[in-house]
C-alpha cells in the first residue's frame, strides 16, 4: 500500500502492495472528473466523433509510450519527481521536469477542486431534489445560479480542500484508496444504467451520430491540440504523478502490460460518460457545445426520467465526488512528495501549506463566473487559463522532456533493462519497437501539435 500519513513519513519508502493494488491506485488517479465531466464537455464542443478520434489516437500514440516511461523513471529512482531526475542525472537540469510538474500541480487542483466543489454542492442539490428537471431551461438556471453565487463557489470549493487535507492529514487515505477500489465498479454500473435509459430517450440515435460519426471538416490545428491535452490529462502524465506512483510500483510489475490496462479502463469509463450525455443532448434538446456545464445541465435531465430518478441522482454525484478524490489525492502526491523528501518537510506541514497556497490560487479560479468574470488574460478567464496551460502546455511539454531524457539520456539499454524486469519479462521486440517511438514518434508529434495549435507556424 502506498504511504501517504504523516506518521510514517520516516519510514522506509514502502510501495503497493499487491499487483492488483497498483492498478487499481494507478486506475485511481486516472478516472476522475476528465471522464465524467471534462471528456464530455470538450467532446461536445469540438465537433464530436472527429474530436473523439484524434483522442484516440493521441491517448494510443503518445498517451501510453509516455506513461510507460514516466512510471518506468519513477520505479528505477523510487523518489519524488524532482528527486527522480537528482539521482538518475545528477548535475544536470532534468530535475526542471519536475519543477514543471509541481507547478502544473497547483494550476490543475486549482480549477478541478472548483469542478469537485459543483459536484459536491450537486450531491446535496439532488438531496434536496432542487436540481432534478427534465426541462433544459430549468437545469441551465439551477447550475447558473450555483456558478455565479461568488460566496458559493468559494465556500464549496474551501469544502473540497478541507475534505481532502482532512484525508491526507488524518492518514486516512489509504483507508480512502480501498473504499474507491470497492466503488469504482459501481460508478461503472450506475454509467451503464445511465446509458441505457438516455439510448432509449426518443431522438437518441442524434447522439449516437455525433459521438460515432466523424465530420472531418470540423478538426483543426486547435482541435487536434485540446484531444491531445486531454490524452495527457487523463492518463494523469506529463507532470510526475505517473512518476511518483512509479516509484511505488513493486520491481515484478509489468510496467507495460499494467499501463495498458489502466489506459483501456480509462477509455471505457469515458465512453461510457459519452454514451450516458449524448443521445440526452440531442433528445433534450441542449446545445453540445455548452462547454463546463454540459454534465450539470444534462444528468438530472436524465434522472428525471428514470423512476428513483432522485436517489438515483444522489448516488451519481457521490460516486462522481469519490472518483474526483482518488484524482486529487493523487495530484496533491506531487508537490506534498516534492516539499517533504526535498525541502525535508513533514507530510502535514507540506501539505498544510499546499492546501493553503491552492485555497488562494483556486478561488480566481473558483470567481472566475462571478466577480472575476471579466478579468480575463489571453482572452480567458483564471479557470480557463489554468486549464488550457496544463493541459496544452505544461503536460505536453512534460511529455516531450520525459520521452527526450528517455530516449537520449537514459538509452536503449537501461530502458530495455528496466521494463523486461531485468529480463525476466519476454517483450524484447515490442520494447525496441517501444523504444523507437518513445525516442522520435512521441516527442516529435507532440512538439509539430503544440507548435501548430498555438500558431506557432
Ligand atoms: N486524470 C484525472 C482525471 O481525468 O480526472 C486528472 C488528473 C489526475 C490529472 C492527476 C493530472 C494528474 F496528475
Amino acid at each position: 500500500m502506498r504511504q501517504t500519513d504523516a506518521s510514517v513519513a520516516a519510514a522506509p519508502r514502502d510501495g503497493f502492495s499487491s499487483s492488483f493494488g497498483v492498478l487499481a491506485a494507478t486506475l485511481g488517479s486516472a478516472v476522475g472528473l476528465g471522464n465524467i465531466w471534462k471528456f464530455p464537455y470538450l467532446t461536445g464542443a469540438n465537433g464530436g466523433a472527429g474530436f473523439l478520434l484524434v483522442y484516440l489516437l493521441a491517448t494510443l500514440l503518445i498517451g501510453l509510450p509516455v506513461m510507460i516511461t514516466e512510471i518506468m523513471l519513477g520505479r528505477t529512482a523510487k523518489a519524488d519527481s524532482v528527486g527522480t531526475f537528482k539521482k538518475l542525472a545528477p548535475g544536470t537540469p532534468w530535475w526542471l521536469i519536475g519543477g514543471f510538474g509541481v507547478l502544473a500541480a497547483f494550476l490543475i487542483m486549482a480549477f478541478y477542486s472548483e469542478v469537485a466543489a459543483w459536484v459536491l454542492a450537486y450531491v446535496f442539490k439532488s438531496l434536496a431534489g432542487s436540481a432534478l428537471s427534465s426541462d433544459p431551461a430549468h437545469t441551465s438556471a439551477a447550475f447558473d445560479q450555483l456558478i455565479h453565487d461568488p460566496l458559493q463557489s468559494l465556500l464549496w470549493q474551501w469544502a473540497v480542500l478541507v475534505l481532502i487535507g482532512g484525508i491526507l492529514l488524518l492518514g486516512v487515505s489509504k483507508g480512502i484508496e480501498a473504499v474507491t477500489k470497492k466503488l469504482m465498479p459501481l460508478l461503472f454500473i450506475l454509467l451503464v444504467v445511465v446509458g441505457v435509459r438516455s439510448l432509449l430517450l426518443p431522438g437518441a440515435d442524434a447522439g449516437l451520430r455525433f459521438l460515432f460519426q466523424p465530420d472531418f471538416s470540423k478538426i483543426s490545428s486547435g482541435v487536434v491540440l485540446t484531444a491531445m491535452g486531454l490524452a495527457f490529462f487523463k492518463l494523469s502524465i506529463g507532470m510526475g504523478t505517473m512518476l511518483t506512483y512509479g516509484s511505488y510500483f513493486r520491481d515484478d510489475q509489468n510496467i507495460p502490460a499494467t499501463a495498458l490496462r489502466v489506459m483501456s479502463a480509462d477509455l471505457l469509463v469515458s465512453m461510457l460518460a459519452g454514451i450516458a450525455i449524448f443521445p440526452a443532448v440531442f433528445a433534450f434538446g441542449f446545445a453540445p457545445a455548452a462547454g463546463p456545464s454540459l454534465l450539470f445541465i444534462t444528468i438530472p435531465a436524465v434522472f428525471a426520467q428514470m423512476p428513483f430518478g432522485g436517489l438515483f441522482m444522489v448516488v451519481f454525484f457521490v460516486l462522481t465526488a469519490i472518483a474526483a478524490t482518488g484524482a486529487m489525492l493523487s495530484i496533491l502526491e506531487v508537490p506534498v512528495s516534492v516539499l517533504s523528501e526535498r525541502l525535508g518537510w513533514s507530510r502535514a506541514q507540506a501539505t498544510v501549506c499546499t492546501l493553503l497556497a491552492l485555497a488562494l490560487i483556486g478561488a480566481s479560479a473558483a470567481l472566475s463566473n462571478s466577480v472575476l468574470a471579466d478579468f480575463k488574460w489571453f482572452g480567458m478567464t483564471m479557470f480557463d487559463l489554468f486549464d488550457a496551460l496544463t493541459s496544452n502546455v505544461l503536460l505536453p511539454l512534460g511529455g516531450i522532456l520525459l520521452c527526450l531524457f528517455t530516449g537520449w539520456v537514459w538509452g536503449p539499454r537501461r530502458f530495455a533493462d528496466a521494463l523486461s524486469n531485468g529480463g525476466t519479462l519476454a517483450n524484447r521486440r515490442l520494447l525496441a519497437a517501444l523504444f523507437l517511438v518513445t525516442r522520435w514518434v512521441s516527442p516529435l508529434l507532440i512538439l509539430v501539435v503544440m507548435l501548430k495549435g498555438l500558431g506557432a507556424f
